[in-house]
């Protein structure tokens, strides 16, 4: 297995770019299964979560051709109903086919994701929705077996603003007979971005972006073609990597607005923050101070920046508390960042993080992709190495990572290892 050596200690500087959003590209290729068209999707990140997502679309019975950032894809007949268990443990997300499979072709088998390493992750929410629209649901030997001659709209509440479960249902009422309306609804950009896609595809759906969405069902959608937008995680991640070294970096290709919450406590630390049309620049010429962060689901601070901004907050200066209300569990990286001299305790939902001058570099695990990308910003600052191990976490949604940050200036490389994990834990997206 791969590992990633940093030696911490270089001032970056420059300009980075983002590449295409993982966690928009997903379903907006799982979106496929939606209707018989040619779609060409650019933009898309060359991680591993979408060639698993490109691997489970082919197994469905999509054609899926991809060159470079470039995917064109079609799917005219389905070949199995089922995501196995196989794939779907390697990346949550897969759960998105479960939508569209059951729109288009009545039926859907889809593996339960099983544990992951940020806490227990339920899907509930999709199947009572999917419920509500007509299906029938049964859970058996591991597998959400799902059935539906043709869904019917319906009214449903969220109990929670679920992402890829408002994605999910979203799908599917674009081919439920009737209007179905979700309030509660996830307000990510992604959201918006898959809707987009689909109302280019010919589907009828207002109102994503907002609390409540109106979805009016169509017979069938067509081919379009779609850029996905750019990665706010990514852009955020680099933010956090300049800011933790003292740098001045101009993350490129980005939207400025989908970063706002993470702009702010940046801005609030101390760190000089600049925005254009599509790209933000970040100085930091002094100590941060500590700031409080607590996640929220979008538009607050994103639970996916929390461990980034949990390595920055170990060097700032006082006391920070970072409170986690998205995922339980969600503190994986603290031993890690502990092992690297940071001062944290946890309680709960909360991280108390007392800032040291200097973290210095260890041997560290990766045990999730974001949790991953916060040791990555760590090491940035720590005195020494710093060595990452079960980088394929970070592969699943960074593209390119060491090659990026090299640009600016860090000390960042990869040796690779011997052969590849023969079971990737199981991690959040
Ligand atoms: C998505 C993102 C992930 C991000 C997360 C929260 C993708 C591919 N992944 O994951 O990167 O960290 O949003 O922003 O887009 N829940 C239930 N029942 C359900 C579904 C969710 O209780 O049926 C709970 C979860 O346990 C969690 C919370 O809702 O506590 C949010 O989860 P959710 O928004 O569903 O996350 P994902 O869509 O899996």
């Amino acid at each position: 297995m791969d590992k990633i050596i940093i030696t911490g200690g270089r001032r970056l500087q420059g300009d980075i770019k983002v590449s295409g959003a993982k966690n928009a590209a997903l379903p907006i290729l799982a979106s496929v299964i939606l209707g018989g068209g040619e779609c060409t999707v650019t933009n898309v990140p060359r991680v591993v979560d979408v060639f698993t997502m490109g691997k489970l679309l082919g197994i469905l019975g999509a054609t899926v051709k991809t060159e470079g950032n470039r995917v064109v894809m079609k799917m005219d007949a389905l070949r199995s109903s089922e995501a196995p268990y196989d794939l779907v443990r390697t990346m949550r997300a897969s759960v998105v086919v479960l939508g569209p499979l059951l729109a288009r072709w009545g039926e859907a088998i889809v593996s339960l994701p099983g544990g992951c390493a940020i806490g227990s992750r339920p899907v509930n929410l999709h199947l009572a929705g999917l419920e509500q629209m007509g299906a029938t649901v049964t859970v058996e030997h591991g597998y959400i077996k799902a059935k539906a001659p043709r869904l019917k709209g319906a009214r449903i509440c969220l109990d929670f603003p679920t992402v890829t479960g408002t994605e999910n249902l979203m799908m599917a009422a674009c081919l439920a007979d009737g209007t179905t309306v979700i309030e509660n609804v996830a307000k990510e950009p992604e959201i918006v971005d898959l809707a987009a896609f689909l109302v280019k595809r010919g589907a009828r759906i207002a109102g994503a972006g907002t609390d409540m969405i109106t979805i009016e069902g169509v017979k069938e959608l067509r081919g379009a073609d779609h850029e996905v937008i750019p990665d706010r995680i990514e852009a955020g991640t680099y933010l956090a990597a300049a800011a933790i070294t003292g740098g001045d970096v101009c993350v490129k290709d980005c939207r400025p607005q989908h970063l706002e919450a993470v702009t702010a406590k940046l801005r609030e630390a101390g760190a000089e923050v600049t925005e254009s049309k599509e790209s933000v620049r970040l100085k930091a010429s002094k100590r941060l101070k500590s700031v409080d962060v607590k996640t929220y689901p979008y538009p607050g601070f994103a639970t996916d920046m929390q461990a980034q901004m949990m390595a920055l907050m170990c060097v700032a200066q006082g006391t920070s508390v970072i409170t986690e209300t998205v995922f339980e569990g969600r503190f994986i990286h603290v031993p890690e960042l502990q092992r690297m001299g940071a001062n944290i305790k946890v309680d709960g939902s909360h991280a108390v993080v007392t800032g040291t001058t200097q973290l210095s570099g260890a041997a560290v695990m990766a045990s999730d992709l974001r949790a991953s990308a916060g040791l990555v910003v760590a090491g940035l600052a720590a005195e020494g190495d710093t060595e990452i191990a079960r980088v394929y976490h970070l592969d699943r949604g960074y593209e390119r990572i060491e090659e990026k940050l090299s640009g600016l200036g860090a000390a960042i490389r990869r040796v690779p290892g011997m052969g590849q994990p023969n079971q990737i834990a199981k991690g959040r997206a």
